[in-house]
């Protein structure tokens, strides 16, 4: 459905925060029968960042979501959009604990379960809100912790060595001269999402879920290592490549534009490769494609934000350059989202 133009709204004041403790391919190789050469030529992952002591979710997100807002002088937020597939417990989501751990008054918090596409999901949902009125200032925040969710025995190390932990916010805000100033403000231009339920099973994790009975878990499952993310790494690659090309040709075209009129592309992060291949498949230049996997790996729905905050930290973008992002993970789910500089 076309988009109502009655109130635009910009994402700015992109924050965000990693765990200090480095661990290198070296440092997993200690632990599991893998090697830097391994994961640097399969994944282009050099190293992540993990967590150490009792560090949370929605702890890193707090991280992340005070550096925004105050970035945004502290200006009253009216609505809280989190996404993970991470959170501190099974329920509730980190949203409440976000609006508590920062002291906000009672406002409504969100929580999206898009993994992968959970920060491109939360962007199109701001973006309906404010178009619609509902709220004019959203604080919207992708957090993980993985690494205390990982089977880092070899029987795990297919999934082990990609994922780090780390927290990404931004602000989505009604549009006004004054949101315009901030230095690194993007009009939401528009997004497409989609999912595709046929294939949960090929990047999951099933414990612990209400699809077991009588009890959610038992003992032979943790044996089992079935409380681990489980992938089908080859046939999650495929769709990767298909559908992140296929939903940014499909954005881009719907709004006249082609991939020489993008100045970056900042994709999910979960494999170099998949990144490059995309990139081939917009045909644009390989120095437009931004990554940050090489020192964070996939750290999820962070993964977008993360990058969008060294994007802006480091490159000097003009005003009305296009910025595309997308999106690939478990469901399937997977979408784009096009910003515009201010
Ligand atoms: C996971 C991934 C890097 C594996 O790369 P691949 O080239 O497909 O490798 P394969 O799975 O075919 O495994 C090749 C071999 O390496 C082994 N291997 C797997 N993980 C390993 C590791 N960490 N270290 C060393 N060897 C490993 C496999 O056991 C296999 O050995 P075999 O040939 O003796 O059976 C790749 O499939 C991928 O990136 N998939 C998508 C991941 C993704 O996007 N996930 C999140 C989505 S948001």
């Amino acid at each position: 459905m076309a988009k109502s133009d009655s109130q635009f709204s910009c994402a700015h004041s992109f924050s965000r925060h990693l765990p200090e403790k480095i661990v290198t391919n070296d440092d997993l190789s200690q632990r599991m029968d893998t090697s830097d050469e391994w994961i640097t030529q399969r994944a282009g992952i050099k190293e992540r960042r993990w967590v150490e002591a009792p560090m949370t979710t929605s702890d890193l997100g707090v991280q992340a979501a005070r550096q925004t807002l105050q970035l945004c002088e502290n200006k009253p937020v009216d609505a809280i959009i989190a996404a993970t597939l991470s959170p501190d417990y099974n329920f509730p989501g980190i949203g409440v604990q976000l609006q508590h751990k920062l002291g906000l008054p009672h406002v409504p918090a969100f929580d999206l379960r898009n993994q992968c596409s959970g920060f491109l999901y939360g962007l199109e949902m701001a973006d309906a809100f404010i178009r619609a009125g509902t709220y004019s200032r959203i604080l919207l925040v992708g957090a993980e912790v993985h690494s205390t969710g990982l089977d880092v025995s070899t029987r795990g190390r297919d999934i082990a060595v990609l994922f780090g932990d780390g927290a990404g916010s931004c602000i989505v805000e009604a549009q006004t001269e004054e949101s315009l100033n901030y230095t690194d403000s993007f009009t939401v231009i528009d997004s497409e999402l989609h999912s595709d339920g046929e294939f949960v099973k090929e990047l999951w994790c099933e414990n612990v879920g209400s699809a077991h009975w009588p009890v959610r878990v038992d003992a032979e499952m943790v044996a089992e290592g079935r409380i681990f993310p489980q992938m089908n790494g080859r046939k999650v690659f495929e769709h990767a490549v298909k559908r992140m090309a296929e939903v940014s040709l499909s954005l881009l075209t719907k709004h006249g534009l082609s991939a020489n009129d993008v100045a970056y592309v900042v994709p999910h992060q979960a494999n170099l490769r998949i990144n490059q291949m995309v990139g081939k498949q917009l045909k644009i230049a390989p120095e437009k494609v931004w990554n940050t996997i090489e020192k964070y790996g996939n750290t999820t729905a962070a993964t977008i934000p993360i990058g969008m905050s060294h994007l802006v930290e480091e490159q000097s973008l003009e005003k009305d350059s296009f910025v595309l992002s997308c999106a690939f993970g478990s469901g399937f789910t997977w979408g784009a989202g096009l910003l515009r500089k201010c």
